[in-house]
């Protein structure tokens, strides 16, 4: 049972974060910086949304965690937004760190850790499949028939021809994408 899960971000794999936090049964809270990207995650599943580009993501995390607290944070992006969600995470809750898509790499001050009895965990994909073959298979037998049955939405916000690789990547910079972009050969 994963309880509360803040999802960080609306592109990849926010947003996958989001349907699947879903499917495992969770409460989800959608955090963005765009009115629009918290539509779309609400389209995708999101049961309450907090747009983190203008309101106080901390007091926003602690008003919808209530006396418990947020259960599991999914970081993809880091930079300003990582204190403030580990200071809204309740007991023995759980802090993933999945991506710094803001550029800057936080600090945490560790009496949190303590105060909180919580965990800050890496999520290495790539290198957890190596480590992890079995598991690994296992999942993606979830996910691929989670996909099969229009579960998983895998969605595809533009898809760019080969040459025009530039301006995907700066659609990704200028934080355009919901979901996925996708290159063509
Ligand atoms: N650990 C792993 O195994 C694993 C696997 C895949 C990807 N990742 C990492 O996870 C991160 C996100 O990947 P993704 O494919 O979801 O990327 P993405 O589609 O570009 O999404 C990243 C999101 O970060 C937010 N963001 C905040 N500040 C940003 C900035 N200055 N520039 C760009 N985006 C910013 C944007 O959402 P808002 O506008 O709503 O803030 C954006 O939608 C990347 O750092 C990637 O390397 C890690």
């Amino acid at each position: 049972m994963l309880g509360l899960v803040a999802v960080f971000g609306a592109g990849g794999v926010g947003l996958a974060a989001v349907e699947l936090g879903k499917l495992m049964g969770a409460r989800v809270i959608a955090c963005a910086s765009s009115d629009e990207k918290l539509a779309f995650t609400r389209e995708h599943g999101a049961d309450e949304t907090v747009n983190y580009a203008k309101d106080d993501l901390r007091g926003a995390l602690k008003r919808l965690g209530g006396e418990r607290g947020i259960d599991v944070v999914y970081d993809p992006v880091g930079g300003p937004y990582a204190e403030p969600a580990v200071r809204a995470l309740g007991w023995e809750g759980r802090y993933l760190v999945v991506g710094f898509a803001a550029g800057d790499i936080p600090k945490l001050p560790l009496n949190l850790v303590l105060l909180k009895s919580c965990d800050i965990r890496g999520v290495l994909w790539g290198a957890w499949t190596v480590r992890e073959p079995k598991a690994q298979h296992a999942l993606m037998s979830d996910i691929v028939r989670w996909c099969a049955e229009g579960k998983l939405s895998a969605h595809v916000h533009a898809v760019y021809p080969l040459a025009e690789t530039a301006a995907a990547l700066k659609a990704i910079a200028d934080r355009k994408a919901m979901g996925k972009i996708v290159l063509r050969p």
